[in-house]
């Protein structure tokens, strides 16, 4: 049918079909900024305004458009950077997205600002609440919602015609700002009633964290600003900046035939039909492809975890497993196709509980002879790896305890519901090599993982990472890109593959569930005399980061507390773990990588060995937790890959980020205050503090490594090419301030490219909190490189004046595009380089750099989170989270508070409402974005970010990690005030208003 449609002004007359969605028809007109992040109406990014009011595209007819005025993101301000063409620029909502760093993987972007523009259309003067209920219909994994909100309100400011403060970017605070805490806790956003459901809201927020300057970074001019993000132009406009924003000619769809087993053998498989349905490609099974084992898991070489996938097998090992992949000409023909296929199974027994998969007799996941173990896998017992680690003698601690405290925890199944769905499109270049774009974390373990997979050399593989609109570990993973390039080579031609909504739930990865028990010997004084952790970890059908997800559960999280006295100068840890097969869908990579799991555990155990104790909780924490100078326990006894070496811990600010945040939440006129805990005239809520110490890594030590070039340009800018992946982290903005620091020049001076493996130097990717440490460390190197070759030119072309004593390279400094002699003369660098590439000696000035760390410095961090709990029905609201953090020097505090607030929010749902619960025949319970709840901008607490720096020695900038902490600490800190405020323990998270409401019961019964 052809219908028209007035878009952006302009009437197209469009042929589509009549089920086709608005969403799907913008886009084929070249709309790229109407986002596609489900099919059903819950995340917000396909949002558009149609006659002026803000529509879900994907759950609108094409058809039924015809006739009114649709607007998307591409109409929105104009482009003063197209060429010759001059105009009015950004809209002040762009602009104010771009300063505010409302910005992350920007992949909600245009739908929050559409949103926020039909209400300053409408309301030019809106409150937090307001906006906050504008944003409340899109869906934002990264950011918080709290500079999104700040945006919107600025903008307002800018269009009433009102004066802002220009973001200087931090709050730069005398050490003792936050010591004075009567002083300060006026200023802390309160929570407004303290009425648990449905409150209006909303608390105060606050555009820039507060941080403790470094001295060492006060003389920098790019590092430790809160400089623009790089790509947030292009992505505030909408441009085509994502993997599946590419149109090329005759491109087929992809679609996957998903197993509705958990446990079965493929008897028999009919594609006949599916193949003579008119517009079918190509139909593949396992029959058609080569047998190829491989690990999805996107690590560097030696994979470490057992090799136990296949692109098809014959046998399928969980409800969402693979059986077969159809390419055509359109998604309709591809979803009629699988209907067509023909599948006869050989149900198999199923196990879905951990436990019983390690018993004898139990059902088998993989009994395929191409199974290649890695260290301790036993497939025969469903077992994927397991860690032993015992450091000291903790037996002799546990006797020398006056007290051993036991209990056991639990963690469930969540995902990382990124917004973008995974999305991958293959074609043959001109040179018959495969090119594959996608939405990926590592790219070149893509390239190299996938070569045998396809039966290429790496040589023939070309994988593109354009923008990626979120990921958090789940782009860790070599998930789909096998299937467009299976079907690309079967058809020759352009495959793209998406996952739908329902695919990213029951067919990719989520964090490991887990049970944890725990034994910790006490004296009475409160030092910990031995401490152990046994983790029995879910990794289901396959052990893509079986290992080192759980080996790093132990390893951060029971590194934190070593003991005190002689316990300190030798702790004894014991931290055991079995990694088992069950029948449910793969657990993978989740940000935090292990760690969230581990803290859970640890730290409500600790909790109750305070209270048991009566210690002060933060003082026993202090009085057993790790210590600059100290070993690393850990680092001696078990390393990813590769042998352990021992690391000592050069820079801990814990104490002084429990001074900060304690200060910040109030906890001096809070904690134990019986006054404080009631809310006055609402006799069924309690109010109640907690706190959770945590610990992170930053990189894999001698194991990965990061790579970047440098190129230097005509007019004095540089080109940054780096294999890193920035996934939405601002990592890219973080790399060429460095590079920009070096060379002496403006961030917009480093044109900075992630990554292609034809073009960038090899990265790991972005895994591990490593990019700004290993990545920046690299591109330091090359910058340094290239600013030597500066300095020699420059001296060369200073020293041909003889009426000035000949000056050396090393002392011209690099300052504002600038070589700058001792006698202070001047050249440009666009002098330099038009000198180099044209005139004398002409060389191209480019430097390469690479980098692999022998250390593994952590960041630590103090979580407060301050809770109302409503006795009578056991709901919990969250009403603060303070966050301290001491991630070293921060680079830009205006993209890593966007990552602790962000990382934060995703924790916070971890605390108290995600969960992937599935039935006894391992069907998901969670299959959208509306059973799976993840937290929106109306229902947000007030969040605080304090960054307590430190100068880490072994980085030139100091730097150590800040992505993955923030979703360390807030589950148990929030556990931990629930039980302040009721006195009820939740030893399994999410702490749900059934799970507090039973509890209550108990105690009221006698039973607690
Ligand atoms: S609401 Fe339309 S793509 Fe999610
Ligand atoms: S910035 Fe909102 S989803 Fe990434």
């Amino acid at each position: 049918m052809r219908i028209n449609l007035t878009v952006n002004g302009q009437v197209h007359e469009i042929e589509t079909k009549p089920g086709d969605s608005l969403l799907k028809v913008l886009r084929a007109q070249g709309n790229f900024g109407v986002k596609h992040g489900c099919e059903s109406g819950e995340c917000g990014a396909c949002t558009v305004l149609l006659d002026s009011k803000p529509v879900n595209a994907c759950v609108f007819l094409a058809a039924q458009a015809q006739g009114h005025r649709i607007e998307t993101i591409e109409a929105v301000g104009e482009h003063p950077e197209q060429g010759w063409k001059h105009t009015s620029g950004l809209h002040a909502l762009q602009e104010s997205f771009v300063e505010s760093g409302a910005i992350q993987c920007g992949y909600c972007t245009p739908a929050m600002i559409l949103a926020a523009k039909e209400l300053l259309d409408h309301y030019p003067e809106p409150t937090e609440a307001q906006v906050r209920d504008v944003l409340s219909g899109i869906l934002c994994r990264c950011t918080g919602y709290l500079k999104p909100v700040q945006a919107v309100m600025r903008a307002a400011a800018l269009m009433r015609g009102e004066q802002v403060e220009p973001l200087e970017g931090v709050i730069p605070v005398p050490p003792d700002f936050f010591g004075e805490p009567p002083s300060f806790s006026d200023q802390i956003p309160q929570s407004d009633s303290g009425t648990p459901a449905g409150r209006e809201v909303l608390v105060p927020t606050r555009l820039m964290p507060r941080i403790q300057v470094t001295p060492e970074a006060e003389s920098w001019q790019r590092v430790g600003k809160p400089e623009k993000k790089v790509d947030a132009v292009k992505l505030v406009q909408g441009k085509p900046a994502f993997t599946a924003d590419f149109d090329k000619r005759d491109m087929l769809i992809a679609k996957v035939l998903h197993s509705p087993h958990a446990h079965a053998r493929i008897k028999h498989i009919d594609v006949e039909k599916a193949r003579d349905l008119e517009g079918v490609a190509a139909v593949l099974t396992w029959q058609d492809i080569p047998r190829v084992v491989y690990s999805t898991a996107g690590q560097s070489d030696p994979i470490p975890g057992p090799l136990d996938s296949f692109s098809l097998d014959k046998k399928v090992r969980f409800v969402g497993d693979r059986v077969a992949m159809v390419a055509a000409e359109t998604e309709q023909i591809a979803l009629q196709a699988l209907e067509l296929i023909e599948v006869e199974y050989e149900l198999l027994p199923s196990v879905l509980d951990s436990a019983e998969a390690l018993k004898p007799g139990a059902p088998i996941l993989h009994d395929e002879t191409e199974y290649v173990n890695f260290a301790e896998s036993d497939p025969s017992r469903n077992l994927a790896a397991e860690v032993r680690i015992d450091i000291g003698d903790v037996e002799l601690g546990f006797s020398e305890a006056d007290l051993v405290f036991e209990d056991e925890y639990e963690v469930p199944k969540v995902q990382q519901a990124h917004i973008e769905p995974h999305v991958a499109i293959t074609f043959w270049d001109e040179d018959d090599r495969l090119v594959i774009r996608t939405s990926t974390q590592v790219p070149f373990h893509a390239r190299r993982q996938l070569a045998p997979v396809l039966g290429l050399p790496i040589k023939r593989i070309r994988v593109i990472k354009p923008r990626i609109g979120g990921g958090f570990g789940n782009k860790q993973e070599v998930l789909i890109e096998d299937v467009p390039a299976h079907l690309t080579i079967a058809t020759g031609r352009p495959v793209i593959y998406e996952y739908s909504r329902e695919e990213e739930f029951i067919a990719s990865r989520s964090r490991h569930p887990m049970r944890i028990r725990m034994k910790t010997g006490v004296k009475k004084d409160g030092t910990i005399t031995a401490n152990e952790m046994y983790a029995l970890s879910d990794t289901g059908a396959y052990g893509c980061h079986a290992l080192t997800v759980t080996g790093n559960t132990g390893h951060k999280s029971m590194a934190l507390y070593v003991g005190d006295g002689k316990y300190r100068v030798s702790p004894n840890i014991r931290f055991y773990a079995d990694i088992v097969y069950t029948n449910h869908p793969p657990s993978g990579a989740y940000r935090g990588y292990g760690v969230p799991q581990g803290f859970w555990a640890v730290e409500r155990h600790m909790e109750k060995i305070a209270r048991e104790l009566e210690l002060d909780p933060i003082e026993f924490r202090l009085k057993n937790s790790i210590r600059e100078g100290e070993l690393q326990p850990f680092s001696t006894a078990w390393s990813e890959g590769r042998e352990p070496r021992p690391e000592t811990i050069e820079t801990c600010g814990l104490e002084e980020c429990v001074r900060q945040g304690r200060a910040a939440i109030g906890w001096d006129q809070k904690f134990g205050v019986s006054g404080w805990r009631q809310v006055p005239g609402q006799p069924h809520l309690r109010k109640g503090l907690g706190v959770a110490l945590v610990m992170q890594g930053t990189a894999i030590p001698y194991l990965d490594m990061g790579g970047a070039s440098i190129k230097m340009n005509d007019d004095g800018s540089f080109n940054l090419l780096v294999g890193a992946t920035d996934l939405g982290t601002g990592s890219d903005t973080v790399l060429a301030q460095m590079a920009a620091e070096v060379l002496g020049v403006p961030v917009d001076d480093i044109i900075i490219y992630s990554s292609d493996t034809d073009f960038t130097p090899f990265d790991k990717g972005a895994y591990a909190s490593s990019t700004t440490y290993i990545s920046g460390a690299a591109v330091i190197k090359a910058a340094e490189s290239v600013s030597l070759r500066i300095r020699q030119r420059a001296a060369r072309m200073f020293n041909e004046s003889e009426e000035h004593p000949p000056v050396n390279q090393e002392d011209i400094r690099l300052v504002d595009r600038q070589a700058i002699s001792p006698d202070g003369r001047t050249i440009s660098h666009s002098e330099i380089a038009h000198e180099t590439l044209h005139h004398a000696d002409q060389e191209q000035i480019m430097g390469v750099g690479s980098y692999m760390s022998p250390v593994a410095p952590p960041p630590f961090a103090a979580q407060f989170a301050e809770v109302t709990v409503d006795v009578e029905t056991g709901q919990v609201v969250v009403d603060n989270l303070v966050m301290a953090v001491d991630s070293g020097v921060i680079v830009n505090p205006l993209t890593a508070s966007g990552q602790i607030e962000g990382g934060m929010t995703q924790a916070l749902g971890y605390a108290v409402c995600e969960e992937m619960v599935y039935d006894s025949d391992g069907r998901a319970r969670e299959k959208d974005l509306r059973d799976y709840h993840i937290f929106q901008a109306h229902e947000m607490p007030g969040l605080t970010t304090i960054f307590v720096e430190t100068f880490e020695p072994s980085h030139p900038f100091g730097v150590k990690a800040v992505a993955e902490i923030p979703l360390d600490g807030v589950a148990p800190a929030v556990g931990n005030a629930v039980f302040d405020a009721c006195r009820v323990n939740i030893d399994d998270n999410p702490i749900t208003p059934e799970k507090v409401w039973r509890e209550i019961m108990k105690i009221d019964e006698g039973q607690g």
